[in-house]
């Protein structure tokens, strides 16, 4: 395997590992608050962070990289409210999004087209992964701490589906 592009999906198993920690951090926090169709989504989230980071460390090893698993550093345990959460969500999933287009400018730069193929699958994650977080933010707004609109807001929350997490079980079923 091509070294900058390597070096590239490695850096990008970095950034991937540490959503999935930040969102963990996020999930434990909603839950010590009883916040916990939120603290659920926010679990499941940080699992589908898991997810993109697996697929990463499979795709390198298969191409005959090799994959590093990453050290990262500790998420915070405190946040102010609960849009502070999700802002703090839609800023950090931009950064990731700006991170996969440099990848997908590495594969282009290299002319490797497998791994430009591979990366699309990220590309279009993002665009679904930025349009819920602003989704949430305009609920949220919308609620404007209103204690009946956090009720269902949460409760929302709780019955949401990752559409990967529903393939996966499809595939198992
Ligand atoms: Fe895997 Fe939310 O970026």
């Amino acid at each position: 395997m091509n070294a900058r592009i390597e070096n590239a999906l490695n850096a990008q198993v970095e950034k991937e590992c540490s959503s999935s920690q930040y969102y963990l951090a996020m999930a434990s926090w909603a839950e010590g608050q009883g916040l916990n169709g939120t603290a659920r989504f926010l679990y499941r989230h940080s699992d589908e962070e898991r997810f993109h980071m697996l697929k990463l460390i499979k795709f390198i090893n298969e191409r005959g990289g090799k994959a590093i698993v990453p050290s990262v550093p500790q998420p915070p345990e405190e946040f102010k409210n609960l849009a502070n959460v999700f802002e703090l969500l839609l800023e950090h999933e931009l950064q990731v999004t700006s991170s996969i287009n440099e990848v997908v400018d590495t594969c282009l730069q290299e002319k490797d087209y497998t791994t430009h193929n591979f990366m699309q699958w990220y590309v279009s994650e993002q665009l679904e992964e930025e349009a819920l977080a602003r989704t949430i933010l305009d609920k949220l707004k919308l609620i404007d701490g209103d204690k009946g609109g956090m009720y269902m807001f949460d409760r929302d929350l709780e019955n949401f589906e990752f559409v990967d997490q529903q393939n996966q079980a499809g595939q198992q079923a």
